[in-house]
């Protein structure tokens, strides 16, 4: 894949949002890093960062929204939180609330759980892109796994060159590190990230944000997951991939962005079955396979 890289423009923008609304996912500035934005709505784009980016492991992603308004649609945001959201967005703070049922954002945003990241960026090329999608869009940084935080588009060239369509230029950022990550699931503030807004919030302690797929309330299934499996038991529900069917599958033709798509939702679908025990076929680990065998690793543990 060619990555070409423009300057930020509308014609620009009007680019990045035709290959986000086709599934892809775009570089772009924001106020803190350069994000790698795809559509929310969109399970197959999301895996596609996870993809471009080489992660080994899912972690839940920052959903981008143009203002409070359609941060509200996906989450729920009131008390203490909603004074830092009206003080400081749009901005460089991220709030992690509960997740609001059936807006269509993807399981695979969240990793499976109940709450969702939401960022009100102030950067006018991520402003843009926002407006001109009309989709929430999740946005890791825009580096490949465990490199460092891109800050001009020269960075995001040389680490996700050739994996990506389309870089947005829009020269340095004025932030240079990620944004404050503020949880408000109950109870006081805790703050997740430190970054560019200091907030009055205690700062949780043990919570491993950065290592990817650490966080303690990662969505597990509550029922034993038995991995590698060639066939099912059966008291067990079978999630197929490629040639292996089962109740289910990730890929019945073993793709593996589209099994890193669906891998939540068919999680929550076992767990949900009347089945006491679940069973996964093998997932090739290699390529997004890798991140797909972590999550499923650690559900299993
Ligand atoms: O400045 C930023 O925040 C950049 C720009 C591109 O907006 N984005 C960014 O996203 O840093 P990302 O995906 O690399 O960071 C997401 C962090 C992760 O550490 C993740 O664990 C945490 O946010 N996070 C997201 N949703 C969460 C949730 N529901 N619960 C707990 N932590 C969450
Ligand atoms: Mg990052």
């Amino acid at each position: 894949m060619q990555t070409r890289v423009l300057a930020f423009s509308d014609n620009a923008i009007a680019e990045a949002a035709r290959l986000i609304l086709e599934g892809e996912p775009v570089a772009v500035p924001t106020e803190t890093v350069y994000g790698l934005a795809a559509n929310a709505m969109n399970a197959q784009a999301v895996a596609r960062i996870y993809e471009a980016k080489g992660r080994p492991s899912f972690n839940p992603l920052i959903v981008h929204v143009p203002d409070l308004d359609a941060a509200q649609k996906i989450g729920v945001i009131e008390g203490e939180a909603l004074d830092l959201a009206e003080r400081c967005w749009p901005g460089p703070l991220t709030l992690v609330v509960p997740l609001r049922e059936r807006t269509g954002i993807s399981s695979i945003v969240t990793a499976g759980l109940n709450t969702i990241g939401i960022r009100v960026p102030s950067h006018p090329a991520m402003q843009a892109l926002l407006r001109s999608t009309n989709h929430p869009l999740a946005a890791p940084s825009a580096n490949a796994s465990s490199a460092i935080s891109p800050t001009r588009a020269e960075h995001v060239l040389k680490s996700l060159g050739g994996r990506i369509p389309l870089i947005i230029d829009g020269g340095r950022t004025e932030r240079g590190v990620e944004s404050t990550i503020v949880a408000a699931t109950g109870g006081a503030l805790r703050l997740l990230r430190p970054g560019p807004i200091e907030v009055e919030a205690e700062r949780a302690s043990g919570e491993t944000i950065e290592a990817p797929g650490q966080l303690a309330s990662h969505y597990a299934p509550s029922k034993p997951l038995r991995l590698e499996a060639d066939n099912a038991a059966e008291d067990e529900f079978l999630i197929g991939f490629g040639e292996l069917d089962g109740d289910v599958s990730l890929s019945p033709s073993g793709d593996l962005v589209e099994a890193a798509a669906s891998l939540f939702d068919l999680l929550h679908q076992a767990d949900a079955s009347e089945r006491a025990r679940i069973a996964v076929a093998p997932v090739p680990d290699q390529g997004l396979g890798v991140a797909i065998n972590d999550r499923l690793r650690r559900a299993a543990a």
